[in-house]
Protein backbone atom coordinates (compact mmCIF):
# COMPACT_ATOMS: atom_id res chain seq x y z
CA UNK A 1 0.00 0.00 0.00
CA UNK A 2 1.50 3.44 -1.13
CA UNK A 3 0.27 5.38 1.64
CA UNK A 4 1.75 5.07 5.20
CA UNK A 5 1.16 8.19 7.38
CA UNK A 6 -0.36 7.71 10.37
CA UNK A 7 -2.27 11.33 10.47
CA UNK A 8 -2.57 14.10 7.73
CA UNK A 9 -1.00 16.70 9.21
CA UNK A 10 0.56 18.58 6.40
CA UNK A 11 1.66 17.86 2.70
CA UNK A 12 5.29 18.39 3.57
CA UNK A 13 5.77 14.53 4.73
CA UNK A 14 4.14 12.91 2.14
CA UNK A 15 5.60 11.44 -0.80
CA UNK A 16 4.76 12.01 -4.42
CA UNK A 17 3.08 8.31 -4.80
CA UNK A 18 1.46 8.92 -1.48
CA UNK A 19 -0.16 11.70 -3.08
CA UNK A 20 -0.81 10.19 -6.33
CA UNK A 21 -2.33 7.39 -4.38
CA UNK A 22 -4.40 9.06 -2.63
CA UNK A 23 -5.86 11.32 -5.78
CA UNK A 24 -6.68 8.23 -7.35
CA UNK A 25 -8.71 6.76 -4.67
CA UNK A 26 -10.37 10.71 -4.74
CA UNK A 27 -11.31 10.39 -8.30
CA UNK A 28 -13.10 7.18 -7.53
CA UNK A 29 -14.60 8.56 -4.71
CA UNK A 30 -15.67 11.58 -7.38
CA UNK A 31 -17.59 8.81 -9.43
CA UNK A 32 -19.73 7.71 -6.13
CA UNK A 33 -20.36 11.03 -5.18
CA UNK A 34 -21.97 11.40 -8.68
CA UNK A 35 -24.48 8.39 -7.72
CA UNK A 36 -28.02 8.36 -6.25
CA UNK A 37 -26.88 6.16 -3.91
CA UNK A 38 -23.78 8.11 -2.14
CA UNK A 39 -22.80 5.97 0.46
CA UNK A 40 -19.80 3.61 1.25
CA UNK A 41 -18.83 1.23 4.33
CA UNK A 42 -15.43 2.32 4.50
CA UNK A 43 -15.56 4.09 7.97
CA UNK A 44 -18.74 1.63 9.62
CA UNK A 45 -18.34 1.61 13.12
CA UNK A 46 -15.73 4.35 13.43
CA UNK A 47 -16.41 7.96 15.00
CA UNK A 48 -15.15 11.43 13.52
CA UNK A 49 -14.89 14.59 15.72
CA UNK A 50 -14.41 17.71 14.08
CA UNK A 51 -12.89 20.23 16.01
CA UNK A 52 -13.19 23.50 14.27
CA UNK A 53 -11.46 26.61 16.54
CA UNK A 54 -11.96 29.17 13.72
CA UNK A 55 -14.74 29.83 11.26
CA UNK A 56 -15.06 27.54 8.22
CA UNK A 57 -17.66 27.32 6.30
CA UNK A 58 -17.30 25.16 2.87
CA UNK A 59 -14.05 22.74 5.05
CA UNK A 60 -16.54 21.84 7.60
CA UNK A 61 -19.25 20.89 5.93
CA UNK A 62 -17.38 19.11 3.53
CA UNK A 63 -15.65 16.98 5.73
CA UNK A 64 -18.62 16.24 7.83
CA UNK A 65 -20.64 14.94 4.24
CA UNK A 66 -17.48 12.75 3.40
CA UNK A 67 -17.60 11.03 6.61
CA UNK A 68 -21.21 10.62 6.83
CA UNK A 69 -20.56 9.51 3.15
CA UNK A 70 -18.63 6.54 4.03
CA UNK A 71 -21.00 5.62 6.80
CA UNK A 72 -18.37 7.11 10.25
CA UNK A 73 -20.84 8.92 12.93
CA UNK A 74 -20.25 12.68 12.75
CA UNK A 75 -19.85 14.38 15.21
CA UNK A 76 -19.09 18.49 15.52
CA UNK A 77 -17.71 19.97 18.32
CA UNK A 78 -19.09 22.96 18.70
CA UNK A 79 -15.89 25.23 19.67
CA UNK A 80 -17.02 28.82 20.30
CA UNK A 81 -19.38 27.39 22.73
CA UNK A 82 -16.98 24.63 24.43
CA UNK A 83 -14.83 25.11 27.64
CA UNK A 84 -12.40 26.35 25.82
CA UNK A 85 -14.27 30.09 26.92
CA UNK A 86 -13.90 29.19 30.50
CA UNK A 87 -10.04 28.80 29.91
CA UNK A 88 -9.55 25.11 29.21
CA UNK A 89 -6.22 24.23 27.58
CA UNK A 90 -6.31 22.63 23.92
CA UNK A 91 -4.42 19.72 25.45
CA UNK A 92 -7.00 19.16 27.97
CA UNK A 93 -9.56 19.47 25.79
CA UNK A 94 -7.87 16.87 23.19
CA UNK A 95 -7.76 14.49 26.11
CA UNK A 96 -11.18 14.63 26.81
CA UNK A 97 -11.83 14.14 23.63
CA UNK A 98 -9.68 11.41 23.49
CA UNK A 99 -11.70 9.84 26.41
CA UNK A 100 -14.85 9.41 24.09
CA UNK A 101 -12.59 6.75 21.79
CA UNK A 102 -12.67 8.73 18.44
CA UNK A 103 -10.87 6.85 15.52
CA UNK A 104 -10.51 10.59 13.50
CA UNK A 105 -10.29 13.74 14.91
CA UNK A 106 -10.39 16.80 12.63
CA UNK A 107 -8.73 19.92 13.40
CA UNK A 108 -8.87 23.39 12.00
CA UNK A 109 -6.75 25.96 14.68
CA UNK A 110 -5.37 29.59 14.60
CA UNK A 111 -1.97 28.54 15.63
CA UNK A 112 0.36 26.66 13.47
CA UNK A 113 1.45 23.66 15.12
CA UNK A 114 -1.16 23.67 17.36
CA UNK A 115 -2.69 20.42 15.26
CA UNK A 116 0.83 18.47 15.34
CA UNK A 117 0.75 19.46 19.45
CA UNK A 118 -2.33 17.58 19.49
CA UNK A 119 -1.96 14.73 17.26
CA UNK A 120 0.82 13.98 19.70
CA UNK A 121 -1.51 13.40 22.61
CA UNK A 122 -4.43 11.23 21.21
CA UNK A 123 -4.90 7.97 20.10
CA UNK A 124 -6.40 8.52 16.49
CA UNK A 125 -6.10 9.67 13.14
CA UNK A 126 -5.45 13.46 12.94
CA UNK A 127 -5.89 15.17 9.99
CA UNK A 128 -5.25 19.20 9.69
CA UNK A 129 -8.14 20.90 8.58
CA UNK A 130 -5.82 24.46 8.40
CA UNK A 131 -3.40 25.91 11.29
CA UNK A 132 -2.54 29.25 11.36
CA UNK A 133 -0.44 29.73 8.38
CA UNK A 134 1.33 26.87 8.38
CA UNK A 135 -0.57 24.35 5.97
CA UNK A 136 -3.68 23.28 4.80
CA UNK A 137 -2.96 19.97 3.10
CA UNK A 138 -6.74 19.14 1.75
CA UNK A 139 -6.96 22.25 0.33
CA UNK A 140 -4.08 21.54 -1.73
CA UNK A 141 -4.89 18.12 -2.44
CA UNK A 142 -8.18 19.15 -3.38
CA UNK A 143 -6.65 21.29 -5.90
CA UNK A 144 -4.31 19.44 -6.86
CA UNK A 145 -7.30 17.23 -7.86
CA UNK A 146 -8.95 19.82 -10.02
CA UNK A 147 -5.68 20.47 -11.90
CA UNK A 148 -4.92 16.76 -12.37
CA UNK A 149 -8.82 16.47 -13.75
CA UNK A 150 -8.69 19.59 -15.35
CA UNK A 151 -5.64 19.89 -17.49
CA UNK A 152 -4.95 15.65 -17.77
CA UNK A 153 -1.59 15.79 -15.69
CA UNK A 154 0.06 16.87 -12.72
CA UNK A 155 3.25 17.55 -13.51
CA UNK A 156 5.37 20.09 -16.02
CA UNK A 157 2.59 22.38 -15.33
CA UNK A 158 2.83 26.52 -15.29
CA UNK A 159 0.59 27.60 -12.07
CA UNK A 160 0.86 31.14 -11.18
CA UNK A 161 -0.20 31.57 -7.23
CA UNK A 162 -1.48 35.29 -6.68
CA UNK A 163 -2.30 37.22 -3.82
CA UNK A 164 -1.88 37.07 0.24
CA UNK A 165 0.56 34.52 -0.20
CA UNK A 166 2.50 35.83 3.46
CA UNK A 167 -0.43 34.97 5.38
CA UNK A 168 -1.79 31.73 3.44
CA UNK A 169 -1.39 28.55 4.49
CA UNK A 170 -3.32 27.11 1.83
CA UNK A 171 0.03 28.84 -0.49
CA UNK A 172 2.53 27.01 1.62
CA UNK A 173 0.69 23.51 1.67
CA UNK A 174 0.24 23.93 -2.57
CA UNK A 175 3.90 25.41 -2.81
CA UNK A 176 5.01 22.12 -1.81
CA UNK A 177 2.96 19.61 -3.68
CA UNK A 178 3.26 21.12 -6.53
CA UNK A 179 6.75 21.37 -6.30
CA UNK A 180 7.13 17.57 -5.38
CA UNK A 181 5.39 16.88 -7.98
CA UNK A 182 7.42 18.78 -10.73
CA UNK A 183 5.63 22.16 -11.38
CA UNK A 184 6.74 25.40 -12.08
CA UNK A 185 5.17 27.52 -9.45
CA UNK A 186 5.25 31.96 -9.65
CA UNK A 187 4.35 34.01 -7.03
CA UNK A 188 2.76 36.79 -8.21
CA UNK A 189 2.02 39.78 -5.61
CA UNK A 190 2.73 43.16 -3.93
CA UNK A 191 6.38 42.77 -2.07
CA UNK A 192 4.81 43.66 1.07
CA UNK A 193 2.29 40.04 0.93
CA UNK A 194 5.36 37.88 -1.24
CA UNK A 195 7.84 37.51 1.50
CA UNK A 196 11.61 36.70 -0.81
CA UNK A 197 12.52 33.79 1.52
CA UNK A 198 9.43 31.89 -0.25
CA UNK A 199 12.21 31.46 -3.36
CA UNK A 200 13.56 28.75 -0.85
CA UNK A 201 10.79 26.67 -2.00
CA UNK A 202 12.01 26.88 -5.42
CA UNK A 203 9.62 29.10 -7.09
CA UNK A 204 9.54 32.43 -9.13
CA UNK A 205 8.85 36.15 -7.91
CA UNK A 206 6.91 38.88 -9.81
CA UNK A 207 4.84 41.52 -8.25
CA UNK A 208 3.55 42.45 -11.73
CA UNK A 209 0.53 40.03 -12.75
CA UNK A 210 1.24 40.86 -16.53
CA UNK A 211 4.69 39.22 -16.34
CA UNK A 212 3.74 36.71 -13.74
CA UNK A 213 0.43 35.17 -15.62
CA UNK A 214 2.62 35.43 -19.17
CA UNK A 215 1.96 31.86 -20.86
CA UNK A 216 0.61 30.12 -17.76
CA UNK A 217 -1.90 27.08 -17.53
CA UNK A 218 -3.10 27.88 -13.67
CA UNK A 219 -4.18 31.09 -12.03
CA UNK A 220 -4.59 30.18 -8.54
CA UNK A 221 -5.95 33.43 -6.55
CA UNK A 222 -5.97 33.51 -3.15
CA UNK A 223 -7.68 35.87 -0.64
CA UNK A 224 -6.71 38.73 1.03
CA UNK A 225 -6.27 37.41 4.91
CA UNK A 226 -7.52 40.79 6.58
CA UNK A 227 -8.06 38.64 9.65
CA UNK A 228 -4.46 37.75 10.09
CA UNK A 229 -3.16 41.60 9.37
CA UNK A 230 -2.36 43.84 11.70
CA UNK A 231 -2.84 46.77 9.49
CA UNK A 232 -0.59 48.55 6.09
CA UNK A 233 -0.36 45.54 3.79
CA UNK A 234 -2.19 47.23 1.05
CA UNK A 235 -3.00 51.33 0.00
CA UNK A 236 -6.47 50.29 -0.48
CA UNK A 237 -8.86 47.69 -1.94
CA UNK A 238 -9.75 49.35 -4.52
CA UNK A 239 -5.67 50.03 -5.70
CA UNK A 240 -5.17 46.41 -5.00
CA UNK A 241 -7.76 45.29 -7.50
CA UNK A 242 -6.49 47.46 -10.23
CA UNK A 243 -2.77 45.92 -9.78
CA UNK A 244 -3.07 42.52 -8.48
CA UNK A 245 -7.05 41.76 -9.02
CA UNK A 246 -7.70 38.94 -11.81
CA UNK A 247 -9.98 40.44 -14.42
CA UNK A 248 -10.57 39.74 -17.89
CA UNK A 249 -7.52 41.89 -19.57
CA UNK A 250 -5.13 40.18 -16.88
CA UNK A 251 -6.51 36.41 -17.56
CA UNK A 252 -5.25 37.36 -21.24
CA UNK A 253 -1.51 36.81 -20.75
CA UNK A 254 -2.04 33.18 -19.45
CA UNK A 255 -2.70 30.80 -22.10
CA UNK A 256 -5.85 30.77 -23.56
CA UNK A 257 -6.85 27.20 -21.83
CA UNK A 258 -5.60 28.65 -18.38
CA UNK A 259 -7.82 27.44 -16.03
CA UNK A 260 -8.54 29.63 -12.70
CA UNK A 261 -8.88 28.73 -9.39
CA UNK A 262 -9.87 29.62 -5.65
CA UNK A 263 -10.01 28.13 -2.56
CA UNK A 264 -12.87 30.70 -1.32
CA UNK A 265 -14.64 32.31 0.55
CA UNK A 266 -14.15 35.26 -2.38
CA UNK A 267 -13.70 38.88 -2.15
CA UNK A 268 -15.43 39.54 -5.59
CA UNK A 269 -13.92 43.13 -6.93
CA UNK A 270 -10.69 42.61 -4.51
CA UNK A 271 -8.66 39.67 -5.91
CA UNK A 272 -11.33 38.57 -8.02
CA UNK A 273 -13.50 39.79 -10.99
CA UNK A 274 -17.34 38.32 -10.19
CA UNK A 275 -17.59 37.67 -14.13
CA UNK A 276 -14.18 35.77 -14.26
CA UNK A 277 -15.08 34.11 -11.20
CA UNK A 278 -18.58 32.37 -12.41
CA UNK A 279 -17.00 31.95 -16.13
CA UNK A 280 -17.83 28.21 -16.52
CA UNK A 281 -15.16 28.46 -19.53
CA UNK A 282 -12.33 29.27 -17.38
CA UNK A 283 -13.53 29.40 -13.63
CA UNK A 284 -13.19 25.75 -11.66
CA UNK A 285 -13.92 27.61 -7.94
CA UNK A 286 -17.32 25.01 -7.93
CA UNK A 287 -15.39 21.95 -8.79
CA UNK A 288 -12.79 22.42 -6.46
CA UNK A 289 -15.55 22.15 -4.31
CA UNK A 290 -16.70 19.30 -5.56
CA UNK A 291 -13.45 17.73 -5.26
CA UNK A 292 -13.07 18.64 -1.79
CA UNK A 293 -15.36 15.95 -0.28
CA UNK A 294 -13.89 13.25 -2.40
CA UNK A 295 -10.13 14.16 -1.56
CA UNK A 296 -11.48 14.13 2.14
CA UNK A 297 -13.17 11.05 2.03
CA UNK A 298 -10.12 9.49 0.16
CA UNK A 299 -8.00 10.95 3.46
CA UNK A 300 -10.28 9.66 5.91
CA UNK A 301 -10.75 5.97 4.23
CA UNK A 302 -6.40 5.58 3.64
CA UNK A 303 -5.84 7.27 7.48
CA UNK A 304 -8.97 4.38 8.95
CA UNK A 305 -6.72 1.38 6.70
CA UNK A 306 -3.97 1.96 8.49
CA UNK A 307 -5.48 3.17 11.64
CA UNK A 308 -7.27 -0.85 11.51
CA UNK A 309 -4.05 -2.31 10.17
CA UNK A 310 -2.15 -0.48 13.58
CA UNK A 311 -4.67 -1.90 16.31
CA UNK A 312 -4.43 -5.44 14.19
CA UNK A 313 -0.95 -5.67 14.94
CA UNK A 314 -1.51 -4.17 18.50
CA UNK A 315 -3.98 -7.21 19.18
CA UNK A 316 -6.75 -5.28 21.83
CA UNK A 317 -4.38 -2.59 22.15
CA UNK A 318 -5.81 0.68 21.56
CA UNK A 319 -3.43 2.49 19.31
C1 LIG B 1 -8.92 28.80 3.11
C2 LIG B 1 -8.51 28.71 4.55
O1 LIG B 1 -9.34 28.67 5.46
O2 LIG B 1 -7.31 28.67 4.77
N1 LIG B 1 -10.25 28.53 2.86
C3 LIG B 1 -10.74 27.28 2.86
O3 LIG B 1 -10.25 26.38 3.50
N2 LIG B 1 -11.80 27.07 2.07
C4 LIG B 1 -8.50 30.05 2.49
C5 LIG B 1 -9.04 31.32 3.05
O4 LIG B 1 -9.58 31.37 4.14
O5 LIG B 1 -8.88 32.32 2.35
Amino acid sequence: MAFRQKHLLGIEPLHPDEITALLDVADRYVDLSRQPNKHSDALKGLTQINMFFENSTRTQSSFELAGKRLGADVMNMAMQASSIKKGETLIDTALTLNAMHPDLLVVRHPHSGAVDLLAQKVNCAVLNAGDGRHEHPTQALLDALTIRRAKGRLHRLNIAICGDIAHSRVARSNLMLLGKMENRVRLVGPPTLVPQQFREFGCEIYDDMAEGLKDVDVVMMLRLQKERMDGGFIPSEREYFYRYGLDADKLAHAKPDAIVMHPGPMNRGVEIDGTIADDINRSVIQEQVEMGVAVRMAAMDLLARNLRTDREANKGVMV
